[in-house]
């Protein structure tokens, strides 16, 4: 493992988790504290308050929590000591989120800690929440008089996604925060920000002297990025049905992704302002749909049921439990953006996500344009075809970076192969473990708000998915289902790429 500086502790404070009872809390919050206290970067005067209606007190509390985390910590680093220790700060604290008296309540239980432990009033409110609640914790926070900050101490809100379901209500989101809290105290959380793979792609991009400048329309044919998930909608259909992958997905995690690869670069790395304003700059520019261009450059898809080889077989989406027998719910994404810059002119991104997938990965393919004279054209006609140059960048779950090209095969004979420069995060780092919410939350906790996103950002992303959204509601899909389950999607995801005379142009699969 290499040898990396230890960042400095984060400051004592408070966290409050609203919906200390949930699915979250137990699976990433609570383990990705763990996580931080073991990498020694959480100060040992943290204290965890837990907010729930959830029939409980302090020592229950602690002890469902007990008996949760092995599930979710590798055995591997666990240490029951340290546990003891992150435990021995947990408390539990009953109230609804609409109830005034819940706020009264958990000042007072807040300044109780203050007073008896060594803690400031530093305090992190994280609405791990159902996300109608969201604008309401605010302001009840507000109104208890817990969200204003002074010189000596800070109070900090992070929400969780979905930041809305259209821009209309992301609007409306953004203003009723704003009531409450000033924007530099909201963090909006977007955990593929989080991700080590997904920061890396700006030292990839900005640290490297070779890679930036041929990273324009001069020498990219097309970008791909692919979000593919295995899995069906595992119980979260009642979610999901309000949903579905263009809300789920497209509206933040593949935007987003979409915005690290393309931003220009900031003024400074240290600003996280500077590098959100690219960020909201970028997405800005993506071209809106007219109607007809949502016929043209946006697929949706729905699987349906699937007998596979091995004997196993997969229900359709509409025979789901909790799924209507008739949904119109899309379960699968394809759309070609089109920035409108002096870098990207003419460089579509085609991005793509989808469940019951036959693999589970999410990949950014940068696609270069041929050489410009085809030495190789004779030989080539023996195999008939020559590769693209490939940057292939894995954001998960084998996080690293790859680099396909083509190479001259051993013999007399003149024949080319496409092979592989590979660098592998695991293998070069080691592997620590993670949640993906340590980065988040321990940023958070230090006023960096890089990694989240901004009111603008949001409202730039849900721009240009509302007029898709608008032409499919008016327009229900007629032939859902229409993509068989372990499968690639629908035809027409392919189709997009093919489309302008670009026959060559097919989407990249993992092996
Ligand atoms: N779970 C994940 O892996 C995941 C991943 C990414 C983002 N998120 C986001 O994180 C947020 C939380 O998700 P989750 O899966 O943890 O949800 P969850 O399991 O439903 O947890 C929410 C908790 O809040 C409690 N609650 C609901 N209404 C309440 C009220 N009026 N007063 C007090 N407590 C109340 C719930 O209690 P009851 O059980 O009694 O309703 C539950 O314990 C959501 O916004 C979600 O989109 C979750």
């Amino acid at each position: 493992m290499e040898n990396i500086d230890t960042p400095k502790k984060a400051p004592k404070s408070i966290i409050i988790i609203f919906g200390a009872g949930g699915d979250l809390t137990k699976r990433k919050l609570i383990p990705a504290l763990y996580h931080l206290m073991q990498q020694g970067l959480l100060s040992k005067h943290t204290n965890v308050v837990g907010v729930d209606r959830l029939d409980s007190d302090n020592e229950t509390y602690r002890n469902h929590l007990s008996e949760e985390i092995d599930c979710f910590i590798d055995k591997e680093f666990f240490s029951r000591d340290l546990w003891d220790q992150l435990i021995s700060k947990a408390h539990f604290m009953q109230g609804d989120f609409r109830d005034p008296e819940t706020y009264k309540n958990l000042k007072n239980f807040l300044t109780d800690i203050d007073n008896k432990t060594d803690t400031p009033d530093n305090y992190l409110f994280y609405c791990a929440t159902p996300p109608s609640f969201f604008g309401e914790i605010a302001a009840q926070l507000c109104a208890a008089g817990l969200s204003t900050e002074s010189d000596d101490y800070w109070r900090r809100l992070i929400v969780e996604k979905p930041f809305g379901r259209d821009l209309e209500t992301a609007r409306e989101l953004n203003k009723a925060l704003h009531q409450s809290f000033q924007e530099h105290q909201i963090y909006r959380i977007d955990h593929y920000l989080g991700k080590e793979t997904v920061q890396n792609i700006m030292a990839y991009r900005f640290g490297n002297g070779t890679i930036e400048p041929i990273w324009n329309h001069r020498y990219i044919d097309h970008i791909q990025i692919t979000v593919a998930e295995s899995l069906g909608v595992e119980g979260r259909a009642n979610y999901y049905e309000t949903a579905g992958a263009m809300r789920d997905m497209i509206a933040n995690h593949l935007l987003a992704l979409m915005s690290v690869i393309a931003m220009e670069p900031p003024n400074s790395f240290n600003d996280a302002d500077a590098i959100r304003d690219e960020q909201t700059k970028v997405l800005k520019a993506i071209e809106k749909f007219t109607p007809e261009q949502v016929l043209s450059c946006a697929v949706r898809g729905q699987y349906g049921g699937a007998n596979l080889d091995n004997g196993e077989s997969i229900l359709g989406y509409r025979e789901e439990e909790r799924v209507a027998p008739e949904s119109g719910t899309e379960t699968f994404v394809a759309l070609k953006l089109m920035i409108d810059s002096w870098r990207w002119s003419g460089v579509p991104f085609f991005i793509r996500t989808g469940k019951r997938m036959p693999g589970r990965y999410t990949e950014v393919v940068i696609q270069y344009k041929y050489a410009p004279s085809m030495m190789f054209h004779k030989s080539m006609d023996k195999i008939n075809h020559l590769e693209p140059n490939r940057l292939i960048i894995r954001i998960q779950p084998d996080e690293g970076i790859s680099m396909q090209f083509n190479a001259k095969k051993p013999g007399t004979i003149q024949e080319l192969s496409t092979v592989d420069m590979d660098f592998s995060y695991s293998e070069h780092f080691g592997n620590a473990p993670s949640t993906g919410y340590e980065t988040l939350i321990y940023d958070c906790l230090c006023g960096d708000a890089t990694l989240f996103k901004r009111a603008d950002n949001i409202e730039a992303s849900w721009a240009i998915v509302q007029p898709i959204l608008d032409v499919w509601q008016a327009l229900p899909a007629r032939t859902f289902p229409n993509y068989k389950a372990n499968s690639w999607g629908p035809d027409e995801a392919d189709t997009l790429l093919k489309r302008d005379g670009q026959e060559d142009r097919q989407w990249h699969q993992i092996k």
